[in-house]
Formats: structure tokens, sequence, C-alpha cells
């Protein structure tokens, strides 16, 4: 006889990585908490040891708002120096912890979060790993009034920028700015990239995570938690 298992779906390989994220979450600690739907899985095995940390510092207001829900105490960014890790997901990751984020629109914060943390553990479902940056629509954060100038930019490099909507208007971030999606881009020196991008006029941030790449990432394959250093 022989016996199958239907294969993980996508949802739950989130649920085996935010739980194997809680192993390097130290006693006593504050925790960097990033944003998104794998996150909230991280969150929600978090909350079983909410005694043994002594808080967090939120990359969102919908972190935040998940957080204290759960009894989490949240420290303004202010209030803290450091952080020794730092949890959050990506919507690409490349094989040497380069990452693309801002699909839920918080990666200015989370760049601000993951810049105080000694580790970066990012955490995500096999999907998300990619040979090559430049697939998944880039999000840029900018200031409204300069968003065609800087769509116009990223034509010039081959792309093509459109403002995120939500209900049919431009989505407004945490920060009060908008946010735009580029297409068609390859990113072939995140580094340079990021570098460059982060110059012009009117970009608050850019959604290329290379000076803060991932230190370690915990994918959620098939065969279970895989640790890519
Ligand atoms: C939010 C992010 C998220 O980390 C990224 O979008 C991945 O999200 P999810 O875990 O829902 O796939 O950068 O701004």
């Amino acid at each position: 006889m022989t016996t199958s298992t239907a294969p993980l779906s996508q949802d739950e390989l989130k649920t085996l990585v935010g739980q194997a994220a809680v192993r390097y979450v130290t006693p006593g600690d504050i925790v960097g908490v990033g944003t998104g739907s794998t996150v909230n899985k991280f969150i929600d095995a978090l909350a079983p040891i909410k005694d043994q940390i002594k808080g967090a510092v939120s990359s969102s207001v919908a972190s935040t708002e998940r957080l204290k829900a759960l009894g989490i105490t949240v420290f303004d960014a202010n209030e803290v120096e450091s952080l020794s890790v730092y949890i959050d997901g990506a919507d690409e990751i490349d094989g040497k912890g380069y990452m693309v984020k801002g699909g839920g629109a918080a990666l200015t914060r989370e760049k601000i979060v993951a810049a105080m943390a000694e580790r970066f553990v990012c955490i995500a479902d096999a999907s998300k790993l990619v040979d090559a940056l430049g697939t998944f629509p880039l999000p840029v954060e900018v200031i409204p009034m300069a968003a065609q100038q800087i769509a116009r930019r990223f034509a010039a490099l081959g792309g093509t920028a459109t403002l995120r909507l939500k209900d049919g208007q431009p989505l407004v971030t945490d920060n009060g700015q908008h946010i735009l999606d580029v297409r068609g881009l390859r990113v072939a020196d995140p580094l340079a990239f990021e570098s460059d991008v982060n110059q012009w006029p009117g970009v608050v941030t850019v959604g290329v995570f290379a000076h803060q790449k991932a230190s370690i990432c915990l994918l959620g394959t098939a065969e279970g938690v895989k640790t890519i250093n």
C-alpha cells in the first residue's frame, strides 16, 4: 500500500517558517518585527512566549496592532538603541540574501528597523527564492509631488512605474507617502542600484534591500524549513 501526503500549501509553509523563526529570539530581547502575511505567522508563534521577551519594535501600523492585540509591548524605535534580531518576510530573495520588499507598502519602516538589528532573519516560502531580483514589481515609496518625475527616470532605465492604488485612490503609506511599483527592471547589481535610486529627489525608500540584506533566510519548502546563510 502506498501512502501519499498532500503538498503543503503556501500558507502552511508560511506557518512553518514563522514558527521556526522563534528559535532566533533570545529571552529578554526586544524583537524587531516586520510586516506581511508570513510575519503574521511569526507574531502568532511569538504569543506563547510573550512573557519571555521585553517586547517588540514594529515596522508598520498593521503589525503593531497585531502585536498589541496579543498583549506584546510595542516600543517606539526611538526608545531602543539596537536590536539583536529583526524578523521579516520578502517578496523576492536571492542566494546572497539580497531582497525586494514592500509588497505590503511597509518598506521604509522595515528598512529603518532592519538597520537597528545585528541580524536580519528573513522568513519566506520557497516561491520567493529567485536567481536574480527583478520579476516582482519593485516597490518604491515616493513623495507624491515627485511621483511622475521618478516614473520618468525608471522609464529611462527600461522600467514601467505605476502608482499603487487602493480602492481606486493612490495608496497612502503609514508615512503619508505614495508607492510606485516598477515592472521590467533587471537589478543586476543590487548594492549599486539601491544606492543610486536612493539619491533621486523624492525617493523615500527603494524596495531593494541590499545594504540591509538578510543575514539568514528560513525558507519553507516541501522538504521542510531550509536555512540559507
Ligand atoms: C511588506 C513586505 C513583506 O515582507 C513582503 O511583501 C512579503 O509579504 P508576505 O509575507 O505577505 O508574502 O515587504 O512591505
